[in-house]
């Protein structure tokens, strides 16, 4: 079985999502992680889903049309994530950080809103929920953001959160780094 960041992550979502919870994904993309979120959580459940750009948010409703799901869409930056729920309501977080496969290169996520959209998924996460992020790096994207995520994870407060931030030890090339965030 071959082992990356996104089996991680979705094994991680797979065992703490259940049905009727709420979850956000962050960077909608092709809309992959919203799907899944959408399965897991079910018809009781509610998912909301981020992106800046036209192209993701068209694409991520597309993808659910087929599959028969059901989610909120919205172009929005993820830093504004605070605006639709309130505090201490949401059971699980996805962030997949970096640029919209097969889209402008030139679009990526920018280390001030990530950090920013962490700190707020972080206050609408309820105790005991999951913040999963996949840290992409490298080539276009420069290190910038990997090195401010990993940073900022670092500081927060440890009565509060638990906070795995992984790196594959021999892996060649740049593989996307997973960061697990628990809501204590
Ligand atoms: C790596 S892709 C996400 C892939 C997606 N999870 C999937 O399953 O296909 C990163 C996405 O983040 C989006 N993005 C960049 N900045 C953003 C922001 N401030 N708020 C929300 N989404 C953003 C990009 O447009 C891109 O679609």
């Amino acid at each position: 079985m071959q082992r990356n960041t996104l089996t991680l992550v979705h094994d991680a979502l797979r065992r703490h999502v259940r049905p009727g919870a709420i979850c956000i994904d962050a960077t909608a993309g092709k809309g992959r992680d919203t799907a899944l979120l959408c399965r897991l959580a079910g018809d009781a459940g509610r998912v909301l889903a981020f992106d800046i750009q036209a192209e993701a948010v068209v694409q991520t409703r597309d993808l659910l049309a087929r599959e028969g799901l059901t989610a909120e869409v919205y172009l929005d930056s993820h830093a504004h994530m605070a605006r639709y729920l309130p505090p201490e309501s949401v059971d699980c977080v996805v962030f997949n950080l970096g640029r919209l496969p097969g889209g402008d290169p030139r679009i990526f996520t920018q280390a001030d809103s990530s950090i920013q959209a962490i700190d707020a998924g972080l206050a609408l996460l309820r105790p005991g929920g999951l913040m999963a992020i996949a840290l992409y790096y490298g080539g276009a994207n420069g290190c910038e953001e990997r090195d401010a995520v990993l940073a900022h994870v670092e500081t927060l407060d440890p009565r509060r959160f638990t906070v795995l931030a992984c790196r594959w030890a021999n892996r060649t090339g740049e593989p996307p780094l997973p960061v697990f965030i628990w809501k204590d």
